[in-house]
């Protein structure tokens, strides 16, 4: 495969043979450990000394691959994303600090103690003074003093405070409250390499992140270091833009999920260390010679639009999932033809050594939602299936 030469021929016929000998013949999700371990070696290589590791749950959802990377990086940190998960984790994993990644009606906190004891380790996110007060009114109508961190819009323009009187008054708001403490702030910032390079749009981007940022520590006080006897979390980036970050002298923590298992979004230059690690297998239910296209046979003289030299089509066990075809190389999705949940066509040169029944790869675009759709994971691990870990139930 273009990009990365150990994923060859070999690798992919591992794969199969170790597929085969645990009996598998249905669609599959992969996670390679020995691959997992190098994209753990290598995140923690990059992070500066004293940097604070935070995994993020919902990019890697599944708990025995999270506690895998726990007991591999030594953090406690966990960024989390919706109720389910995160009643999950205080449950199977009460050592863990969770921040929530987004603010959530304080109805789910609510929820959230109604099942959870008050002595869970949670960061609440809020973005706005009216959530703000709702979180007060909860931590009070509960008892339970509620830790919560700020978000601060560093340029996404997705929500969260600027740095202007309104987050000043937000962390004065919280001193003089009795019931909530002020946790810390949180910046997130995957535009600062998404944006076109021209014209110096991504360092213009990354100064202006940065600068707002440090104007956010210095109007909550967290510039002058924790107030109390808690350390403040100061947290920033994502998978995209870990590397960006050389000291602590902003943020004192990054979050980051999706690049342990590198899906195909993550294909970028700055990550270009990382392995993908994940795959979807599935097996080649019809392997059919020509190309052909339901219709076409009506139309004398017009050919399929696919690439030049296709000459096999090929229908998968399932395949309308946000991936990529990896293996065989030069199978493709041609989308004009549709994309089928059941049995998805694929086209391929003249050449293509495949068989029905033999397994397609592919790699998922993305982790978060791809992941929940094929039951267990496999784990792979010196040519052979080691174990199969749960993931967590489908919830947005
Ligand atoms: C607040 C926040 N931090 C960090 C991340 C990074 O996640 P990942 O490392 O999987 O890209 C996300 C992803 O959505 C996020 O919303």
């Amino acid at each position: 495969m273009a990009g990365d030469p150990a994923l060859s021929r070999d690798y992919f016929d591992s794969l199969s043979a170790a597929l085969v000998e645990a009996g598998i013949a249905q669609p599959t999700l992969i996670v390679d450990r020995a691959r997992l371990d190098r994209n753990i070696d290598t995140l923690m290589r990059h992070l500066p000394d004293g940097m604070g590791y935070r995994i993020v749950a919902k990019s890697l959802p599944c708990l025995p691959l999270i506690r895998y990377i726990r007991e591999c990086t030594g953090t406690d940190r966990l960024m989390t994303f919706n109720l389910q998960m995160l009643l999950q984790i205080a449950h199977d994993m009460p050592d863990a600090h969770q921040l929530l990644g987004k603010p959530m009606p304080v109805a789910a906190a609510r929820r959230f103690y109604q099942e959870a004891g008050p002595e869970a380790r949670v960061q609440w996110l809020v973005d706005t003074p009216e959530r703000l007060a709702q979180y007060i009114a909860l931590a009070k109508d509960l008892a339970v003093p509620l830790d919560l961190v700020l978000e601060v819009d560093v340029g996404l323009h997705r929500g969260g405070f600027a740095p202007d009187e309104a987050l000043k008054q937000a962390v004065e708001t919280m001193e003089a409250s009795n019931h909530v403490r002020f946790a810390g702030l949180m910046g997130y910032e995957p535009h600062l390499t998404k944006l076109p390079e021209k014209g110096g749009l991504r360092e213009r981007a990354a100064e202006s992140a940065w600068e707002i940022y440090a104007r956010a520590k210095a109007l909550t006080g967290c510039a002058d270091g924790p107030a109390g006897q808690q350390p403040l979390t100061l947290n920033t980036a994502g998978s995209p833009t870990y590397r960006l970050y050389r000291d602590t002298g902003l943020a004192n923590e990054v979050s980051a999920g999706s690049v342990l298992v590198k899906p195909t979004d993550f294909d970028t230059d700055l990550l270009v260390d990382h392995l993908p690690t994940s795959f979807i297998a599935t097996p080649a239910l019809k392997v059919l010679d020509g190309v052909n296209v339901a219709g076409f046979e009506f139309v004398p003289g017009r050919e399929p639009d696919v690439p030049d030299g296709h000459a096999k089509t090929v229908y998968t066990f399932g395949g309308n999932w946000m991936a990529k075809p990896v293996w065989p190389d030069g199978l493709v999705l041609n989308d004009m033809y549709g994309r089928s949940s059941n049995q998805q066509m694929l086209t391929g040169p003249a050449d293509l050594d495949l068989e029905a029944d033999d397994f397609v790869f592919f790699r998922p675009t993305q982790s978060e939602a791809v992941f929940l759709q094929f039951g267990d994971i496999a784990v792979y691990e010196d040519g052979r299936i080691v174990e199969t870990w749960p993931v967590f139930p489908a919830s947005a």
